[in-house]
């Protein structure tokens, strides 16, 4: 077991609070027609909205850790993945549904096994492809009965039991029908990731 494996996604209830204050917003800027909603907001915070580029630091996590920052409103996961995380990836082919990703869920340069333009780098939308919730890191060598004996690390959605490797591939025989999605980005530097454009995938 890899107990420093991470927790990226976001706490269900946390989601759960930012939905119901994005919607009660949404109301009050019907209601009060009369005052334009953006102006109250800056021109940064608009362009984060509308889909901007997000910087983040990756310098910071540990091997086995991870963060999660947010783009166009979504948490997106940042693992920096152990040699062991990433060996874990091996051998489960004929369990997941898409191994190859061939369906279009990635960027190319993240249309291989490990799904990551740097194999220890591992950057995806943490929402599940079912029906929208919030999957949960569950660890190498779990002892949780929702993934099975022969559990080799991944995500586990409990809305519905969808699991997904340490690659965000999904199982066979879930509710999710496609593996997680890889937004674009690209490495500024060695300790920067730009999240939500493309680019020379090496810095
Ligand atoms: S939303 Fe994840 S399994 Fe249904």
């Amino acid at each position: 077991m890899n107990p420093s494996f991470p927790n990226p996604s976001l706490p269900d209830t946390e989601r759960r609070n930012w939905l119901i204050a994005t919607s009660a917003a949404g109301g009050v800027a019907v209601i009060a027609t009369a005052v334009p909603f953006v102006a109250s907001v800056t021109p940064s915070e608009r362009a984060r909205a509308q889909g901007a580029a997000v910087e983040a630091d990756i310098g910071d996590i540990a091997p086995g850790g991870s963060k999660t920052v947010e783009w166009r409103g979504k948490p997106v996961w940042i693992v920096r993945r152990t040699p062991e995380m990433l060996a874990a990836l091996q051998g489960q082919e004929a369990a997941l549904a898409d191994p190859t990703s061939a369906r279009d869920q990635q960027p190319a340069y993240a249309r291989n096994p490990a799904r990551s333009a740097r194999p220890e780098i591992f950057v995806a939308v943490g929402i599940c492809t079912h029906l929208g919730c919030s999957p949960t890191a569950v660890p190498l060598g779990s002892a949780n009965p929702s993934v099975g004996a022969d559990w080799h690390g991944g995500f586990f959605c409990p809305c519905h039991g969808s699991t997904f490797d340490g690659a965000g591939r999904v199982f066979k025989n879930k509710p999710a029908p496609s593996n997680l999605e890889v937004p674009p980005y690209r490495f500024l530097t060695d300790t920067r990731l730009l999240i939500g454009e493309d680019g020379p995938a090496q810095a």
